[in-house]
C-alpha cells in the first residue's frame, strides 16, 4: 500500500525547512562574489528592490501553488491546468534541480574540506590564502571526493524522508551560524583599513550597473530564495490546508535577506583591509574568510566551526534541490523514495564531476567558459528567471491572479495579500523579468 504523503509537523517546521533551503551557499559564497564582480553597493540596492518586488510575491505564489495542490513541481501545474503544456514549467524546474545541485555540491565539498584544512592548521596566519584556494579547487581528486561525500549525505537524508532529519537539524544550527557571522562582522569591521570595504558595500555608484549585472541580481534573488524552479512549490505542498502562506513566506524571505546582508559585512571590510580583490570571483569567501579567522584569537576554532556550519547550511539547501526531483518521481511514478533518491543522487554526482574538474584540473569548457561557470550562468541567466517568469504568467493569467491571491489568503495570519499582488504578478513581475533577461542575455552573449 502507498504511504500517505508527508506533511510538516508544525508551522515552525515549514519555516525552518524553507529557510534552511533558502539560506545556504547562496547567501555567503555566491552573494559575496556576485556583489564583488558586479560593482558593490549599486548592485546590492537593485538586489533588494528585486527581493521586495519580485522575490516576496513569487515566494507567496509558489508556496500557494504547493499548498493548494499538495503536489510536486510538475504535478502542481498538471493539477491546476490538466491537459495543457504548463507542466513543462515544472519540468524546467526539475532540470534546474539537476543543474544547480551538480555544482552546488562541488562548492559544498570545498566547504567540508576547508573545515578539515582549518583544523589541520594549514590556513593559519601568514598562509597564502589565494594560492591555497586555487590549488585546492584545481586538484583532480580531492574536490571530487568531497563532492561525493556531500552528495552521499544529501541522498541519505532525502531517502529517509523530509520531516525527520531536516527540521531538527536546522532548528539548532541556524542560530549558531547567525551568531558566528556576527562575530565575523565584528572582527572584520575592526580591522585597520576596513572603511574602504564599507564604502564599496554601501556607497552606490550607479554607473557600475549594466544590463548583465541587473540580470545577475534577478538570478541571484531567485537562487538565494530557492525560487523559479518549483522548490517552494514542493515544500509548500507539505503544508496542511490550515497553514498560513503570507506570514510564513515573509519569514523565509526576511531571514534569507538578513543573512546575506550580514555576510556582506563580514566579507567586504576584510577584503579591502587585507588587500584582496573584490572581483576575484568564486573564491572570494574561501580566500577572505580564512584570512579573517587567521587574524582572530582562537581563529582555528572559529574557522572550523564556521566551515562546518556553512556545510550544514549547504546541506539544508541541497536536500531541497534533490527533493524537487525526488518528489516528482515519487508522486508521478510511484517510485520508492529510496530508489529515486539513490538514482538521482548518483546522476547529479556524475554531472558534478566535469564541473569540478573544469576548475583547473582538466580543460572542459562550454561557450568559452569552464563547465562549472557555464552551469552557473545557465541557471542564473536562463533557467531560474525563465521558470519564475512562466510561473508568474501561469499564476497571474492562467489560474488567474484573483484566484491565486484568494488561495494565498486562505487561513492567513497577520499579513493579508492585497490587490497590489495582482498588479505585480500579472504585469510587473513577468515584464520586468522579460526585459532584464532579453537585455542581459544580449549583453552577455554579444
Ligand atoms: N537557496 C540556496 C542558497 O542560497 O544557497 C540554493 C538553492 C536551493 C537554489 C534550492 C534553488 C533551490 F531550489
Amino acid at each position: 500500500m502507498k504511504a500517505p504523503r508527508e506533511l510538516w509537523t508544525s508551522r515552525v517546521a515549514f519555516i525552518l525547512a524553507a529557510a534552511g533551503s533558502a539560506v545556504g551557499l547562496g547567501n555567503i559564497w555566491r552573494f559575496s562574489y556576485v556583489v564583488g564582480t558586479n560593482g558593490g553597493a549599486a548592485f546590492v540596492i537593485v538586489y533588494l528592490i528585486i527581493i521586495a518586488l519580485i522575490g516576496y510575491p513569487m515566494m507567496v505564489t509558489e508556496v500557494t501553488l504547493g499548498r493548494k495542490t499538495h503536489k510536486n513541481a510538475i504535478g502542481a501545474f498538471k493539477a491546476l491546468a490538466p491537459n495543457t503544456p504548463w507542466w513543462l514549467v515544472g519540468a524546467l524546474g526539475v532540470l534546474a534541480g539537476f543543474v544547480i545541485l551538480s555544482f552546488y555540491s562541488v562548492v559544498a565539498g570545498w566547504s567540508l574540506s576547508y573545515f578539515f584544512k582549518t583544523i589541520g592548521g594549514s590556513l593559519g596566519a601568514g598562509a597564502d590564502f589565494e594560492g591555497a584556494f586555487v590549488s585546492h579547487i584545481s586538484a583532480a581528486w580531492a574536490p571530487v571526493i568531497w563532492h561525493a561525500v556531500f552528495m552521499a549525505i544529501t541522498l541519505a537524508i532525502i531517502a529517509a524522508g523530509v520531516v525527520k532529519g531536516i527540521s531538527r537539524t536546522v532548528r539548532v544550527l541556524m542560530p549558531v551560524l547567525f551568531v558566528l557571522l556576527i562575530l565575523l562582522v565584528l572582527r572584520s569591521l575592526t580591522l585597520p583599513g576596513a572603511g574602504a570595504g564599507l564604502s564599496f558595500y554601501l556607497q552606490p555608484d550607479f554607473s557600475d550597473l549594466t544590463a548583465q549585472s541587473i540580470l545577475a541580481a534577478v538570478g541571484q534573488a531567485f537562487f538565494t530564495l530557492s525560487l523559479g524552479m518549483g522548490c517552494m512549490i514542493t515544500y509548500g505542498s507539505y503544508l496542511s490546508d490550515n497553514d498560513d502562506v503570507p506570514d510564513n513566506s515573509a519569514w523565509v524571505v526576511g531571514l534569507d535577506t538578513l543573512i546575506a546582508i550580514i555576510a556582506g559585512f563580514a566579507i567586504f571590510p576584510a577584503v579591502f583591509a587585507l588587500g584582496f580583490d573584490p572581483a576575484a570571483g568564486a573564491g572570494l569567501a574561501f580566500i577572505t574568510l580564512p584570512a579573517v579567522f587567521a587574524e582572530m584569537p582562537a581563529g582555528v576554532l572559529f574557522g572550523a566551526v564556521f566551515f562546518l556550519l556553512l556545510s550544514i547550511a549547504a546541506l539544508t539547501s541541497a536536500i531541497s534541490l534533490l527533493e524537487v526531483v525526488v518528489a516528482w518521481l515519487v508522486d508521478e511514478y510511484q517510485m520508492a523514495r529510496k530508489k529515486a533518491a539513490l538514482m538521482i543522487g548518483v546522476l547529479i554526482f556524475l554531472l558534478g564531476i566535469p564541473a569540478s574538474l573544469s576548475m583547473g584540473a582538466v580543460d572542459i569548457s562550454v561557450g568559452g567558459m569552464p563547465f562549472f561557470d557555464f552551469l552557473d550562468f545557465f541557471q542564473e541567466s536562463i533557467l531560474l528567471p525563465l521558470g519564475g517568469l512562466l510561473t508568474a504568467v501561469f499564476a497571474g493569467h492562467v489560474w488567474t491572479a484573483r484566484t491565486t491571491r484568494e488561495s494565498a489568503n486562505t487561513n492567513h495570519g497577520k499579513i493579508v495579500i492585497g490587490a497590489w499582488y495582482e498588479v505585480l504578478i500579472k504585469y510587473i513581475v513577468p515584464i520586468a523579468i522579460a526585459i532584464v533577461m532579453i537585455f542581459g542575455l544580449i549583453e552577455a552573449l554579444g
